[in-house]
């Protein structure tokens, strides 16, 4: 404890020094997520943490999250620095999605409108026409069929699934999964359900369809959060990563918050449902590049304008 003390207190001059903002995501340590809205930086999802870096004034930005979120706010953001405590923290989505074999999946489909998760590579965001994140996907698929588009959807397939059954929007998907939700398991849900009857179940959508079915709310980071304030109930069981619980359980004091079940964590693992590459982060990590500027976050300057189109659509429709 002594050790994190001094850590924070560091980061806090440093953070000053430097004039530098926290960034964090909700599945980072709880330290990050704390230290990020004490200092007045923020803690959020990928959408906000992306239009939180675009609009701020400093110019020095810690990202406490995955590669592409620093990705995103260098996008958005080229003349700024974009620090991150660790740049081998990427994503299973991101990995799955190798650009080359992706831009041949969309030759081979032209005329669909070509909508990609966030959780991607920017090259991948330069062959886009849309940018989503799980808070906005449905809204923006929805408009797009509304408006008569065929969709091409990248790289996760169950939230691809899930917002194909919501909208019956025409989609074809590329097969990528995460790595953290691929693995809540129904059966064992069911289980914990009848263990605790009264709780009510928050799924996030790149969860398998059979877990989404038992869910009594399905959404974004955001939209569990919203619905752990407001349903009527006093207790939960949450398929998400479980750096989420920080947050769930700061905000609703008295509310008795579960894990949902995966392969490992059914009988004996305790914290399963997390991501690698998120725990990758730390503070003696955001300490460090904050002391030396290491790590800083480049994005090839010729992806840039092309890259940006789709997430401006995305931070213009969500405005
Ligand atoms: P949000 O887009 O809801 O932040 O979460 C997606 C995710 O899995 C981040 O890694
Ligand atoms: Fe990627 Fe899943 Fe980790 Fe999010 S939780 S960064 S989607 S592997």
């Amino acid at each position: 404890p002594a050790e994190r003390v001094a850590l924070k207190d560091k980061i806090r001059r440093l953070l000053k020094e430097k004039n530098a903002v926290l960034v964090s995501h909700y599945y980072v340590h709880p330290d990050l997520q704390d230290l990020a809205e004490e200092t007045g930086g923020l803690v959020s999802d990928s959408l906000e943490m992306a239009r939180f870096g675009r609009d701020h004034a400093a110019q020095t930005l810690v990202v406490s999250g995955v590669r592409f979120m620093g990705e995103t706010a260098k996008i958005l953001s080229p003349e700024k620095t974009i620090l991150m405590p660790d740049l081998d923290a990427t994503c299973s989505l991101d990995l799955g999605c190798p650009v080359d074999e992706f831009s041949a999946f969309c030759d081979a489909h032209p005329d669909r409108t070509v909508v990609v998760y966030a959780n991607t590579s920017a090259a991948v965001k330069a062959r886009a026409d849309w940018l989503v994140t799980s808070s906005c996907a449905l809204d923006i698929v929805r408009a797009l069929k509304e408006k008569g588009q065929k969709i091409l959807w990248a790289p996760d397939r169950h939230l691809g699934d899930y917002i194909r059954r919501e909208t019956g929007a025409d989609m074809v998907f590329w097969n990528g999964a995460c790595i953290v939700h691929d693995e809540f398991k129904a059966f064992e849900l069911q289980e914990l359900k009848q263990q605790h009857p009264q709780a009510k179940v928050l799924v996030h959508p790149e969860s398998p369809a059979e877990v989404v079915a038992l869910a009594d709310a399905v959404g974004s980071t955001s939209a569990i959060l919203h619905a752990a304030k407001t349903l009527d109930a006093q207790e939960f069981i949450v398929a998400t990563d479980n750096g989420m619980m920080h947050k769930l359980r700061t905000l609703n004091p008295g509310k008795v918050f579960y894990e949902a079940p995966t392969a490992g964590n059914s009988a004996t693992c305790k914290s399963c449902a997390h991501c690698p590459w998120m725990a990758m982060n730390s503070l003696a990590g955001v300490a460090q590049v904050l002391e030396s500027g290491s790590n800083a976050i480049e994005v090839d300057p010729a992806l840039i304008p092309r890259a940006r189109l789709p997430i401006d659509r995305m931070l213009a429709f969500t405005a």
